[in-house]
């Protein structure tokens, strides 16, 4: 399909009759108006809403225009944590012609650009726009009156109900119990008969195993696609999961161990995000808790000067190729694989890479000191040569 070219400005006061015109109209079309509607009150209403939000600094509202012509409305908030899709309202002329989805696709990568989530709230009985966000990759997040509120970040994007289904390898890979033995054991005596807490929990790979040890595990995640499999192991009274973005929920509770594995700390885009995630996990800890990462060292003497990329893997079928963006320590791993033929599947992950020095630092900004470095779960000192750490920090007793 290809898009209609449209024009977004800003509405002014001349066009809020139009403003209650085209959303009388798309409500009407989708069959949400409800019988008894007083249209004259309503669109009274709606029109000095409209005027008090063109005035309004926190909120844009906006024309969508098609070939100089008024075809839709277009709300938005934008905050220092998030981008908000308050309403898009196209005249049923102007629907189908994808413009509903190039308008959403640009503000999530406006989103992505900022390292911030795109919100929005949608009404539980519009299924059609529900089934678009849905596709768009936005995920359930709460619940607000007769509406669910829906998140984008990148993250949903990327552990989506694929990727969610073919996360666990029972047995092998990072699911080997040489792997989760040594994991479980090191978790178990930090939690010390305390309460645990994994910060993105995914879908219980370590969660799980600990649990059943007998220590009392809850969750925070983004992905209601790896929460899902999670609950087909695990049910909400064995392992409470919140949903939402780690540096920011707040899980019931408090808990003397509070854990994020697995290199989950870089899929925070920007150092604000990462800081805020460690004041987040000091937040949930009792005096003296411990919070532990686990996380690669950045592979930067692999990257002679001027080259942007290192080939990671190169084995038939798959082919892994970090690209690096060393001023904003942005590192993009691309995964090809392919068969036989010449067509190739690219899955792609970003990252914040983290030097353990800077580590440090955001643990010390949260109010953490550093009780230990390994170089794996087992207790092998960490040395230059370590190729990833787990670090455990530690809140003051008092
Ligand atoms: C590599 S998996 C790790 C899952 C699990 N901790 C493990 O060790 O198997 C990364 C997980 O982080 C979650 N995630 C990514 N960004 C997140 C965020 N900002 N807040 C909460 N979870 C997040 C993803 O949805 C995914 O489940």
């Amino acid at each position: 399909m290809t898009t209609a070219s449209y024009r977004i400005r800003p509405a002014g006061p001349d066009d809020v009759a139009f403003l209650a015109d085209v959303t009388l109209t798309a409500t009407r079309a989708q069959g949400r108006l409800p019988a008894d509607l007083d249209e004259a009150d309503w669109r009274g209403g709606f029109e000095e809403w409209s005027r008090e939000s063109i005035d309004d600094p926190t909120t844009d509202l906006n024309v969508i225009e098609l070939d100089g012509r008024r075809v839709g409305r277009l709300r938005i908030s934008r905050t220092p944590g998030s981008v908000e899709l308050n309403g898009i309202q196209l005249h049923p002329d102007a629907q189908n012609r994808g413009i509903g989805t190039a308008i959403i696709a640009e503000l999530q990568s406006e989103a992505a650009t900022r390292g911030v989530p795109l919100e929005l709230h949608v009404e539980r009985d519009n299924p059609n726009a529900r089934r678009l966000y849905d596709r768009l990759g936005f995920a359930k997040t709460g619940e607000d009156g007769a509406e669910d509120v829906m998140q984008w970040t990148e993250g949903t994007q990327l552990w989506n109900a694929e990727v969610a289904r073919r996360y666990d390898t029972p047995g092998t890979g990072m699911f080997a119990p040489d792997v989760l033995g040594p994991t479980v054991d090191r978790l178990a005596g930090l939690a010390d008969g305390g309460r645990a807490l994994e910060l993105a929990i995914g879908t219980g790979r370590v969660a799980v195993p600990l649990s059943e040890r007998g220590v009392p595990v809850s969750g925070i995640e983004l992905s209601t696609a790896m929460l899902a499999e999670l609950r087909t192991k695990a049910d909400e009274a064995a392992i409470p999961v919140v949903l939402g973005d780690m540096s920011v929920v707040r899980a019931a509770g408090e808990f003397s161990l509070v854990y994020l594995v697995f290199n989950t700390i870089a899929n925070l885009l920007t150092q604000e995000q990462q800081v805020a995630c460690f004041r987040n996990a000091a937040r949930h800890l009792s005096p003296g808790g411990h919070f532990v990462i686990e996380l690669w060292v950045p592979e930067l003497r692999r990257l002679p000067p001027g080259t942007p990329a290192t080939v990671g893997v190169a084995e038939p079928g798959y082919i892994l190729l970090d690209t690096y963006d060393v001023l904003n320590q942005h590192v993009v791993s691309h995964h090809f694989h392919f068969g036989e033929g010449s067509q190739a599947e690219l899955g792609r992950t970003p990252h914040r890479y983290i030097w353990p020095a800077e580590l440090d630092l955001m643990a010390q900004l949260a109010g953490f000191t550093l009780e230990s470095r390994h170089a794996d779960w087992t207790g092998t000192p960490f040395t230059a040569d370590s190729p990833s750490h787990i670090s455990v920090y530690r809140l003051p007793t008092t």
